[in-house]
């Protein structure tokens, strides 16, 4: 069975390392700090400049559900529905989970409720966390989505490529490709040079845009 250690990153925040990987799950810098520029600000953000609720996400690695958690905190800020998908193959166990303490660390103890039931809810089905927020939890390998045009955002947070690089090229860029829809954006931490030819190669227009601290830069692409 997959160990996982609670790591403090430099923010003050949790992230985990598993024993599968022996990767980070997210920045040394700065797990939520991270989490809020890559995903919220270039993601969510930026797509709600030119488009309004309902918006559908995709997020690859669901993980200890961080990117989540801020998507749903946004949803009920600016009154947006969300209907999120995640894909995950090595769902985090609950003793593990409960130890993250997004919610405190976010100020935001009275929607622990809702990071624990997005935990806790079912796999495989879409299931309601309140009336806004929409989460569907796939217990699936990254390559095997099929989806077509189907969502607005695709937050990209696979494991770097030095550890997966079959997740930062093609075939499966062009997947991501083909489950946007026009006009939608994928954000992501990784700025790798190879990576980038592979978005233009699966018909991506990339942005080159500053990374989170720490970091000089990350990539964000739109689907035309
Ligand atoms: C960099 S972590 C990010 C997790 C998450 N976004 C978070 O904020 O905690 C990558 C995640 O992808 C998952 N993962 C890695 N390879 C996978 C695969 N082939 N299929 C599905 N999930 C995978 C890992 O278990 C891990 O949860």
């Amino acid at each position: 069975m997959a160990g996982f250690e609670l790591i403090k990153t430099d923010d003050g925040s949790w992230t985990l390392q598993s024993s599968v990987h022996g990767e980070l799950y997210h920045s040394r810098h700065g797990a939520i700090q991270e989490s809020r520029h890559v995903f919220i600000k270039y993601g969510l953000l930026e797509w709600l400049k030119s488009n309004s609720s309902p918006v559908s996400i995709l997020e690859i690695g669901f993980g200890t559900g961080l990117n989540a958690f801020l998507t749903f905190l946004e949803s009920r800020e600016l009154d947006i529905e969300v209907y999120y998908t995640a894909l995950e193959a090595l769902p985090v166990p609950q003793k593990v989970y409960k130890g993250l303490d997004y919610p405190a660390l976010l100020n935001a103890q009275e929607y622990e409720k809702a990071f624990l039931k997005m935990h806790d809810s079912p796999w495989n089905s879409r299931q309601t966390i309140d009336p806004f927020f929409f989460l569907e939890k796939k217990e699936i390998s990254f390559e095997q989505i099929e989806d077509s045009s189907r969502f607005d955002i695709i937050y990209m947070d696979a494991f770097a490529p030095a550890a997966q690089p079959q997740f930062w090229e093609n075939p499966f860029i062009t997947q991501l490709f083909t489950a946007l829809k026009p006009g939608g954006i994928l954000t992501t931490y990784c700025a790798k040079g190879s990576f980038k030819r592979a978005l233009k190669a699966a018909g991506f227009k990339v942005v080159a845009v500053p990374g989170p601290p720490g970091k000089r830069e990350m990539t964000t692409a739109y689907k035309p």
